[in-house]
C-alpha cells in the first residue's frame, strides 16, 4: 500500500505525516511507500520546518533528511492513496487530477477520524510549536486509522 500525504509546503505537515506513518508501517510490518509532497516552491529541496522537526523527534521520529518536493501527476501512479490537509490542496490537486480513477485516490486525511466532513488540519507555519504538537496528534490518530484499515482490508 502505497500512501502519499499532501499540504502546501511540504514542510510541516505532510513531513510530520509522512514520518509518523513510515513509522507504524515498520512497527506493523506493512510494506509500501509512504511519502509527501507541496504545491508551492518556495521550500523545494528544503528540509523539513525545525518546529516540525523538533515536534517529531520529541515522538522519537526522525525527519530531518526529508526533502520538500512538488506533487506531480506521475503521483497518481505511484500512489494508492493521497491524503490532502485542507481544502486548498483539494482544490490545488483537482487540476492535476486526469480521469476517475486518480480522482478516487484522493481524500481529506481528516476524513479518516470524521468521515464525509472534509475538515482541515490547520497550517501550522505561521503559529507557535505547540500548534505543531497538535497536529502531530492528530495526525498520529488518522496514521492508525491508515494502519488499522490496511490490516482489516478495507484500504
Ligand atoms: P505546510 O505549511 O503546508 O504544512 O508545509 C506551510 C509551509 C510554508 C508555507 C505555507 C505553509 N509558506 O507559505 O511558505
Amino acid at each position: 500500500m502505497n500512501i502519499l500525504f499532501v499540504c502546501l509546503g511540504n514542510i510541516c505537515r505532510s513531513p510530520m505525516a509522512e514520518g509518523i506513518l513510515r513509522q507504524k508501517f515498520r512497527d506493523n510490518g506493512i510494506a509500501g511507500l509512504v511519502e509527501s509532497a507541496g504545491f508551492e516552491s518556495y521550500h523545494i529541496n528544503e528540509p523539513p520546518d525545525d518546529r516540525a522537526i523538533e515536534t517529531a523527534k520529541a515522538h522519537g521520529i526522525d525527519i530531518r533528511a526529508k526533502r520538500a518536493k512538488l506533487f506531480s501527476s506521475e503521483d497518481f501512479d505511484r500512489f494508492d492513496r493521497i491524503y490532502v490537509m485542507d481544502e486548498k490542496n483539494f482544490r490545488d490537486i483537482s487540476f492535476f487530477i486526469r480521469n476517475d480513477q486518480d480522482k478516487a485516490k484522493v481524500d481529506f486525511v481528516m476524513n479518516l477520524l470524521e468521515p464525509g466532513r472534509n475538515s482541515a488540519v490547520p497550517d501550522p507555519y505561521y503559529r507557535r510549536i505547540e500548534a505543531c504538537e497538535e497536529v502531530f496528534g492528530v495526525l498520529s490518530r488518522a496514521c492508525d486509522v491508515i494502519i488499522n484499515r490496511i490490516k482489516d482490508g478495507s484500504l
